[in-house]
């Protein structure tokens, strides 16, 4: 598990230290633009290329570090995240985990390695990012071998198609994952429990509809089905990290307790340390009152920049203790804005 990241010369991260929670939903929140992606997509690199250290030298890996750094951030450099400040010139990343420690820098100056200071670490659980927009309707055109000959996005579009493209294992479903799909059924939603594939091509079965392929099935359930296909077919496995960029785009609330509820039930019964970025009221409420009512491990962090422009880092376990909330603030503006409406109407006798 994460525990503790501490950030110099980052991006936007000019001196910031996070300390997550694991096994748990960390939920991350801030204004557009507060580093919640960056953030993200830098820790799912780092352990990406330590999941595969095994077969790696230490010289390898100081490549191999920079080299998928790159390609998740699409960046022809890594030297071109670090802080653009005057007078910074250098990046430094630190990551403790519950059983070792990680640090590596580097400058503006290095292109396809980074200088690696600290490497006590044992072999990690593999990592899984799932970013805003769905990949399943493009596997049967051919999207990972278009990818493979022309870098078109970030790569982790391209590390979740790969996933996407492992077969169901045959036979009963272990206990485990039995237990963690009865969300579906609970949610009337067992059509996205059947899901098969032939030739890429995704399929749910839906009653009185018949087969259904991706691309006909609403936007909203095809990522519920992405989340769905990686635990069937075990890419998501026991202790594993979960990085879930912006869950509820297309999602109806209704579908977000779903979701909300499967995190929980991942951190619990699998033991990962999930992460979540969101703008979405829904996502931070039901997350809220969910671990509540069950006594889940959550815990919000808040993105936002101070009066010199600072990026600074807030962290609470109750949703209402955090005192930056950028998606509370302006539920409450909108909700003010209702009332004085209303409270117009009122004193003009229209109600
Ligand atoms: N090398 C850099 N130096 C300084 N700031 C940087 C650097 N690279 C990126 N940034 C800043 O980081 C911001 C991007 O952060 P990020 O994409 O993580 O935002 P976000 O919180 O995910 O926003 P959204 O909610 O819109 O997705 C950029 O808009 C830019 O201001
Ligand atoms: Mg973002």
């Amino acid at each position: 598990m994460i525990n503790r990241v501490e950030l110099e010369g980052f991006t936007i991260f000019r001196n910031n230290v996070i300390d997550f929670i694991g096994p748990g939903l960390n939920i991350v929140i801030g204004k557009n633009s507060t580093g919640k992606s960056l953030l993200f997509k830098l820790l799912y690199s780092v352990i990406y290329v330590l999941h595969r250290k095994g077969e790696l030298n230490k010289e390898e890996l100081r490549g191999e570090m920079a080299k998928k750094i790159k390609n998740v951030f699409m960046v022809d450099k890594i030297g071109r995240l670090t802080t653009r400040i005057q007078g910074n010139k250098r990046t430094k990343v630190t990551i403790k985990f519950s059983h070792g420690e990680i640090v590596f820098e580097f400058s503006t100056r290095h292109e396809k390695s980074v200088d690696i200071t600290k490497l006590e670490v044992d072999r990690l659980q593999d990592a899984i990012f799932i970013p805003p927009k769905e990949v399943v309707s493009m596997l049967s055109r051919g999207f990972v071998s278009l990818y493979e000959d022309y870098q078109i996005m970030s790569e982790v579009y391209y590390d979740l198609a790969k996933r996407l493209e492992k077969p169901l294992p045959k036979g009963k479903k272990e206990g485990n994952i039995a237990d963690l799909l009865k969300v579906l059924q609970e949610s009337d939603l067992e059509q996205l429990d059947r899901i098969y594939v032939k030739d890429k091509e995704f399929y749910t079965y839906v009653a009185g509809v018949g087969n259904l392929e991706s691309k006909l099935l609403a936007e909203g359930y095809r990522k519920l089905l992405m989340l769905i296909y990686l635990i069937k077919n075990k890419e998501i496995k026991r202790g594993a990290y979960l990085f879930w960029d912006e869950p509820e785009v297309n999602l109806n609330p209704s579908l977000i307790k779903v979701i909300i509820k499967i995190m929980f039930l991942l951190s619990r019964k699998f033991k990962m340390q999930l992460f979540v970025a969101t703008h979405d009221y829904f996502v931070i409420k039901y997350s809220d009152l969910i671990a509540k009512q069950n006594k889940y491990p959550l815990k919000f962090f808040s993105l936002y920049l101070n009066n010199e422009n600072k990026l600074q880092v807030e962290n609470a376990k109750e949703l209402y203790d955090l005192k930056h909330n950028a998606i509370i603030e302006e539920f409450e503006e909108v909700y003010n804005l209702d009332a004085q409406i209303i409270m117009d109407h009122v004193n003009k006798g229209r109600v």
